[in-house]
């Protein structure tokens, strides 16, 4: 049996950081990112990579930045044609602080330690 191409979920095509990533629709940033080899795609002040925790939304810890606005959550915004996706605090000044004060805000709230992170 052959499978029609509109069977076949769409792929979408984004950038991260510059470079070239894909991903079916319906696919997270963060699923994108993972699909493209990426396990982490921010550094903590104190260097320390970040990437995917939670997946659901609450750690912060996926942040990156996208079409020029700081600090989203890549595991909750659906990839879309054409996106371009950066490291947090690519896209301004300070949003590299914003983003830390996030996760740290996150962390504190569930009171989950910083360092015992993937
Ligand atoms: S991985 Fe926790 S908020 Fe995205």
């Amino acid at each position: 049996m052959t499978e029609s191409p509109s069977a076949r979920p769409r792929a979408l095509r984004a950038t991260f950081d510059g470079e070239p990533i894909e991903a079916p629709a319906g696919a997270s940033v963060a699923a994108a990112l993972l699909a493209s080899g990426r396990t982490s795609w921010r550094t903590t002040r104190g260097g320390a990579q970040r990437g995917l925790f939670c997946g659901i939304g609450v750690c912060f810890d996926c942040i990156v930045d996208i079409d020029g606005e700081s600090g989203q959550r890549a595991c909750m915004i659906p990839l879309a044609e054409g996106m371009k996706i950066a490291p947090a605090g690519s896209c301004a000044a300070g949003a590299h602080a914003a983003a830390e004060a996030a996760a740290g805000a996150a962390a504190e709230a569930d009171g989950t330690p910083r360092e015992g992170r993937a």
